[in-house]
């Protein structure tokens, strides 16, 4: 008689619908709803070179040991250059603690306990961002609020109001920023904009903390990277909580890092015994495998020439079919103006729908959406693109 009084949780608000689409029995169903790139025949694999990196390390990859705490150093000495710069990584590196971690949500995880207990519990989250983040803050005991990041009216990135609102925070507060392909709505500030940021956000103290899940999908990894790049080099204290499950197809894998950077060198220790503490209490150390395989392309010049072709690949055929949605919307609306979604990078873009009209197309449709109007567009094929392009036009014109 202990879990009587339980209470029904919330269905997530990404993985909460692939039951019903799957149960779907439409034929002309189409999925636009998790995060994971897939080609034009809607399959989702490994990337070729990771594949390659993987038959190559097979009979390498014997280790039955646990790893250490905060994970493989070899990885961590792998992405650190990928992240910042091959350079900066060098110069920056004794100022700079990393943890292998679970993926990175748990990158999130870990250093929103480390901030919590050793900075602040004030968090703001831009409005929208990924559902996740408000649990992950909030179960690590944050006051969660949020800044001004989209605006439904200027149907993009609004800078003014961010940036009014980061100049009225108390100092200390921590503020999540996304690097690159903002999820969910694909805008992201423009360099002159993030230099802006920066400013302020030194001005004011505050302590920014960057998700890091896309790099590679919205541009070049370096491009990809401006944000994190420059604050490194304005000398920001940060965090930033890396993903390798969309750029390295690791999705189950669960390959990710936390980095914390420092002013100065002398408390990298210190960070890192307690980071420690917090990953032995939650999951003891990370798994190895995905880990091997990030660290073997990024160490193979051929590996790593290969996959970065392989990400070139993805963002093609991503922009790709972008062009050809808002090709087909123009051609077909009487009463509104798409280009609005050209200028979205990455995997998402941000239809302007309200709920009742997601529900009409997940209803009347089975085309399966987030509920704020988030579509995956590797979802979309040529196959399926007219069909969701005339959905889209008689849910949002009748
Ligand atoms: C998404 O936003 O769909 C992905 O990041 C997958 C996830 O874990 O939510």
């Amino acid at each position: 008689m202990f879990f009587q009084e339980v209470k029904e949780g919330l269905p997530d608000a990404i993985f909460g619908l692939v039951g019903a689409f799957q149960a779907d029995v439409r034929p002309r169903k189409v999925n636009l709803l998790v995060g994971i790139y897939k080609d034009e025949h809607l399959k989702s694999e490994l990337l070729p070179s990771v594949k390659k990196a993987k038959e190559q390390i097979f009979d390498r990859d014997s280790l039955a040991d646990f790893l250490p705490i905060d994970g493989d150093l070899e990885f961590l000495e792998a992405v650190g250059p990928l992240v910042f710069g091959a350079s900066a990584w060098k110069e920056a590196h004794s100022r700079i603690y990393s943890a292998q971690t679970v993926g990175g949500t748990c990158a999130l995880r870990v250093g929103a306990e480390f901030i919590a207990q050793e900075v602040s519990k004030t968090v703001y989250l831009p409005n929208p961002t990924w559902p996740n983040h408000r649990s992950i803050f909030e179960k690590a005991g944050f006051q969660v609020d949020q800044y001004p990041y989209y605006s439904r009216e200027k149907r993009g990135f609004d800078f003014d109001a961010m940036i009014r609102c980061l100049k009225a925070l108390p100092e200390k507060t921590v503020v999540v920023l996304h690097v690159s392909c903002h999820n969910p709505t694909g805008c992201d500030p423009s360099e002159k904009e993030w230099k802006e940021i920066s400013r302020v956000m030194l001005e004011k103290n505050l302590l920014p903390f960057f998700d890091f899940a896309y790099q590679g999908l919205g541009d070049a990894p370096e491009k990809d990277a401006f944000s994190v790049r420059y604050f490194l080099e304005k000398g920001h204290e940060m965090l930033i909580a890396y993903s390798c499950s969309k750029n390295f197809s690791m999705y189950c894998q669960r390959v990710g890092a936390l980095f914390i950077v420092d002013e100065n060198s002398a408390v990298k220790q210190r960070i890192g015994s307690q980071v420690k503490r917090i990953i032995r209490a939650n999951y003891s150390n990370p798994p190895a495998h995905g880990a091997k395989i990030v660290t073997e392309i990024l160490k193979q010049e051929n590996l790593k020439k290969e996959w970065i072709q392989d990400l070139e690949r993805m963002r093609r055929r991503l922009g790709l079919v972008r062009e050809q949605l808002v090709d087909g919307l123009l051609s077909r609306s009487k009463k509104i103006d798409f280009n609005y979604l050209r200028d979205h990078k990455g995997m998402f873009s941000y239809v302007d729908l309200d709920k009742n009209q997601v529900q009409r197309m997940i209803n009347e449709y089975g085309i399966y959406l987030l509920d704020n109007g988030r579509i995956n567009v590797a979802g979309l094929t040529s196959k399926n693109l007219d069909y969701v392009v005339e959905s889209l036009i008689s849910v949002c014109e009748t």
